[in-house]
């Protein structure tokens, strides 16, 4: 029998209604209590889904909860996340690992002395779409891939965010460290670690005004760079031009597109799980298409356009395979693919973007993390309701 670990949930904000909504996807994993600093978010969640709420502190201490579900606001993701391994349970946190990366060689460090597993959005990687292009890379489609573009770049979260202060925060604010795990991170998916990186920033407005909520028509303070540009350097010596920009009204390029040798490829929206692969190998000639939509990670899932902009009703959301398959992995003893060295490896890559940028030098990547393994059928069907 599937064993079903039993998840206590901390930070019950905006992002939890995905994770709940991931029961209804996967077997292995519960969420059956939950706590927040702010015991009136916690007990309006627990009502909504028919759990209990209990402070942060009784929930640390619950023997029943085996794996704390940490979706906190990114500057408190180290602190609940140490609390959490230092009560003997494993963590799974929303992006990023942590704030800087001292923070998350530590958690890790932790996590390894105790035997625990730590585990990290995003888990978009683990998509139809990441995983159909990862699939055509590895059988070489387009030859080796030397050169690619990416670009998330939109006018900023304050227009739908009820609490949009974080994003625009000193440390933890930026296009880079709020979307820049999901793009990179499906980047080392397909082309392994990188090396190096050197980039530009901007700030374009002192002040942005909230758009939704109590607090709607509020102007709240900017106080980080909202647009970085810049180029990765890969191990595996493939060169990457990226945009990531909270200042852009609109724009009409791929996500993702990397040129191999004897070939191009168009990688579907990273913050989503479906979408479809383009491929040509010819100038002007066709670009074939590669759907994910029959495949139980890449189906289309959503069915109405949500407050968050980039649900609509073409998208695959399969939020919460990671922690699923976090926990398929330790009750069998196998290495998880959202694992920390990953997501510490792409948080060294954002850090070093910011700061090649702010000090205009290039920035070499100390850490580094093995490339994810394919995420094949036989394995998705051993959790997949
Ligand atoms: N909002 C989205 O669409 C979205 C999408 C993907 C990922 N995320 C990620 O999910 C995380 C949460 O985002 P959100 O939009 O749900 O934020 P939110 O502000 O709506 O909710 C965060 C919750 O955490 C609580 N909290 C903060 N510090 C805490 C602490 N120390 N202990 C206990 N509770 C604490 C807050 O009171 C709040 O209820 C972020 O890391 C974000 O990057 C959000």
């Amino acid at each position: 029998m599937t064993k079903v670990f039993k998840v206590g949930l901390v930070g019950c904000g905006h992002i939890a209604e995905t994770y709940f909504r991931a029961h209804k996807y996967f077997n292995n994993f519960k969420i059956v209590k939950c706590a927040d600093i702010n015991y009136v978010a916690s007990k309006k969640c627990a009502s909504l889904y028919n759990i209990k709420a209990l402070s942060v502190n009784n929930l640390l201490n619950d023997k029943e909860i085996e794996i704390i579900l940490n979706l906190t606001i990114p500057k408190a993701h180290y602190e609940v996340s140490k609390k959490a391994l230092l009560h003997n349970k494993h963590v799974y946190t929303e992006k990023p690992m942590a704030i800087n990366v001292e923070n998350a060689k530590e958690l890790l460090k932790i996590a390894k002395r105790k035997n625990l597993y730590i585990g990290n959005a995003p888990d978009t990687f683990l998509g139809g779409g990441n995983q159909k292009a990862k699939e055509l890379i590895e059988r070489n489609f387009i030859g080796k891939i030397n050169l690619g573009n990416m670009i998330f770049a939109y006018p900023g979260i304050q227009s739908y965010h009820p609490n949009p202060e974080p994003w625009f925060a000193k440390k933890e604010g930026g296009p880079a460290i709020d979307m820049g795990p999901y793009y990179l991170t499906a980047l080392v998916n397909l082309l392994g670690p990188a090396k190096q990186v050197w980039g530009s920033l901007m700030k374009s407005k002192k002040k942005r005004r909230i758009g939704i909520g109590p607090k709607k028509g509020k102007l709240i303070k900017v106080n980080c760079p909202t647009t970085y540009l810049g180029t990765i350097f890969f191990k595996n010596n493939s060169i990457i031009r990226f945009t990531l920009s909270f200042d852009v009204v609109a724009h009409h390029r791929n996500h993702i597109e990397l040129y191999g040798e004897e070939g191009s490829i168009i990688v579907p929206d990273p913050n989503m799980f479906g979408g479809s692969v383009y491929v040509s190998k010819k100038l002007g000639g066709t670009w074939k298409e590669y759907k994910t939509d029959k495949m139980p990670l890449g189906k289309i899932n959503i069915r109405q356009k949500s407050l968050r902009a980039n649900e609509a009703s073409i998208n695959a959301n399969y939020r919460g395979v990671g922690l699923s398959e976090m926990a398929y992995c330790i009750k069998n003893k196998k290495k998880h693919r959202c694992n920390g060295e990953l997501s510490l490896h792409v948080l060294d890559i954002i850090k070093s973007i910011m700061k090649a940028a702010s000090q205009k030098k290039r920035v070499n990547i100390n850490t580094s993390c093995k490339i994810p393994k394919k995420f094949n059928l036989n394995e998705i069907r051993k959790i997949i309701k």
